[in-house]
């Protein structure tokens, strides 16, 4: 059976085993050449509208784990700027509409990765997810989102297979998402798809906390609690999943950037002492001492350089079950 239901890879919900996907991905881990020869003459193309370290490298490493060849375009820098919108008149600063340059690269690749992002202006356009939609639309292949305005599923599934790794008791972990401070508004597509996963999976004890005027689309939190007070929130945590993003309702905006949301290790004895403490995550890149402080990320809590390593492994199963389709 398939563990993607259709051709795309864009949200938890594309997935139909979210337990045997992060199985999948821990066997590459073990074997990374095990299906080197599955994608022999087979080419990605992975397109980034912005910038990125982790999801650029780690793709390139799981398509060439599975003998395919990858070819990185930085559409931002590099290509003729983009409209996405139908029916546009072009006489402003873009150069070409994607439905154009779409079906083109469906004529160069196999399978599509495209990392687009929000305007953070417009939540209409953003939360449609309009960029990675018409890439879906135009290009007719299979389509793998390496971070889009709303979602980051290959970060996540990394996050669930860096959980399902780390934990060894026979119960549910608690896991906590925490909103941290930064210097500037961040889409809310971490965290929306760490809880989207989290809640899907359902194999964790999920909690989501945050400053108050800072929720999440419930869409993404479905049934976690929300809680406005961090401390009460990391009480007994297993794991910390730390993020900032800017806000949902009113789009877009720093309400507040209080210092004191930043974790530290004498928050962290308020966590499950067992083991010496919650184990902390984040996507990266961080700002020190402002997101997560030095103390935190340099002690042995942090599993943000593991969680990192296993972007190759999220990325390879994804890519293996397209690949087999
Ligand atoms: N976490 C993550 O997506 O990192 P990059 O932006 O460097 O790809």
């Amino acid at each position: 059976m398939s563990l993607l239901k259709g051709n795309t890879f864009i949200s938890a919900l594309d997935v139909t085993d979210i337990n045997a996907l992060a199985a999948k991905a821990l066997a590459y881990k073990a074997n990374p050449l095990t299906d080197k020869k599955l994608g022999e003459g087979k080419r990605i193309g992975c397109l980034f509208l912005n910038p990125s370290m982790r999801t650029r490298l780690s793709t390139q490493i799981a398509a060439q784990n599975l003998g395919m060849e990858a070819i990185v375009f930085n559409v931002g820098n590099e290509g003729w700027q983009l409209e996405f919108e139908e029916e546009a008149i072009m006489s402003g600063t873009t150069v070409e509409h994607v439905k154009d340059a779409a079906p083109i690269f469906g004529k160069y690749f196999d399978i599509l990765a495209i990392r687009t992002f929000p305007s953070l202006v417009n939540k209409e356009d953003d939360y449609s997810e309009l960029y990675i939609n018409q890439f879906i639309k135009y290009a007719g292949l299979p389509v793998v989102s390496l971070e889009s305005a709303t979602l980051h599923p290959l970060q996540s599934l990394t996050d669930v297979i860096t959980i399902k790794e780390t934990f060894k008791e026979q119960r549910k972990p608690k896991v906590v998402l925490t909103w941290a401070p930064h210097v500037k508004p961040l889409p809310q597509c971490v965290a929306n798809s760490f809880a989207q996963w989290m809640t899907e999976w359902g194999e964790v004890d999920f909690v989501v906390t945050h400053p108050e005027d800072y929720e999440l689309d419930q869409k993404f939190t479905g049934n976690a609690p929300i809680v406005y007070d961090q401390d009460e929130a990391l009480k007994d945590a297993d794991y910390v999943y730390v993020k900032n993003w800017s806000t949902y309702n009113d789009y877009g905006k720093i309400y507040s950037n209080e210092p004191e949301w930043m974790l530290t290790q004498e928050k962290l004895k308020l966590t499950n002492p067992a083991n010496g403490g919650a184990k902390v995550m984040h996507c990266l890149p961080v700002r020190r001492n402002v997101e997560l402080s030095d103390e935190i990320l340099d002690s042995p809590n942090s599993i943000v350089t593991q969680e990192a390593g296993n972007r190759v492994w999220a990325a390879q199963a994804v890519l293996s079950e397209l690949l087999k389709k």
